[in-house]
């Protein structure tokens, strides 16, 4: 993946790592040329031009897939741009009240699919994902709001910027948020005060869904002037 973004390096905080790759950086602001739609005028933009798939194409091709080559596998660099996407979410107060688990082996995914109630594209796919939320991390800065929604918001949030990264990365996913946590625990090895909250297959498509409807926007969006 190429990508140019300018800055300077963050400062590691005390078991926090500055991490690799351009989401480590410190962005500047930068005065870019008059982009359409300004008349004219320079604007001030935290990034230079970057060579990757425009946003709004990557949302509009990320569709929920359930075919994939089975025997295609995620390349490493994809993956660890996906996972460095997830974990460049927000998250409450900065926590980062998640862990993510990285399932390949292929016993493991038979056994995610079996927690997912039978769902055949979960082994079927060379990855799955899954975000679990860890509450006691957020319960200590936020009490009990941190544990029962801010953790699984944080986790939520993370995987829904690791499902946007698959597409730039010209791959696909489904999220499966329908197992038994248990189960899904078991196989990730998490211990009972992490709770799962999404499954992610990943790969390279064997279909092209047809895109799903959406609620028009006046049934979803309220103005308040
Ligand atoms: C919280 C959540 C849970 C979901 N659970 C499942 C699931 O268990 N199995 C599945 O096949 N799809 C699941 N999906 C995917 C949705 O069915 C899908 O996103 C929706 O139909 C819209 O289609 P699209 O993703 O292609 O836009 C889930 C999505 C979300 C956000």
């Amino acid at each position: 993946m190429k990508c140019r973004i300018a800055g300077t390096a963050v400062r590691p905080e005390p078991g926090r790592t500055p991490g690799c790759g351009w989401f480590g950086r410190r962005l500047s602001v930068k005065e870019t040329p008059a982009p359409c739609g300004t008349g004219g005028r320079a604007v001030h933009s935290i990034r230079e031009p970057i060579d990757m798939w425009d946003f709004f194409e990557t949302v509009r091709h990320r569709h929920s897939v359930r075919r994939y080559q089975s025997d295609v596998a995620v390349e490493p660099e994809k993956l660890h741009a996906i996972l460095e996407t997830a974990c460049a979410a927000p998250s409450a107060g900065d926590l980062q009240a998640y862990r993510i688990a990285v399932v390949t082996g292929q016993a493991q995914r038979e056994a995610l699919r079996n927690a997912a109630g039978g769902q055949a594209f979960i082994a079927e796919a060379p990855a799955c994902l899954v975000f679990s939320a860890v509450p006691s991390r957020s319960a200590r800065e936020y009490g009990e709001r941190g544990a029962s929604l801010f953790a699984i918001q944080d986790a939520t949030i993370a995987a829904a910027y690791a499902q946007l990264a698959v597409v730039a990365a010209g791959m696909a996913s489904a999220w499966v948020g329908s197992f038994d946590e248990a189960a899904v625990r078991a196989v990730i090895g998490e211990t009972e005060d992490v709770r799962p909250v999404a499954l992610m297959s990943v790969g390279y498509p064997a279909e092209l869904p047809e895109p799903t409807p959406r609620r028009p926007l006046k049934d979803v969006v309220t103005h308040i002037e």
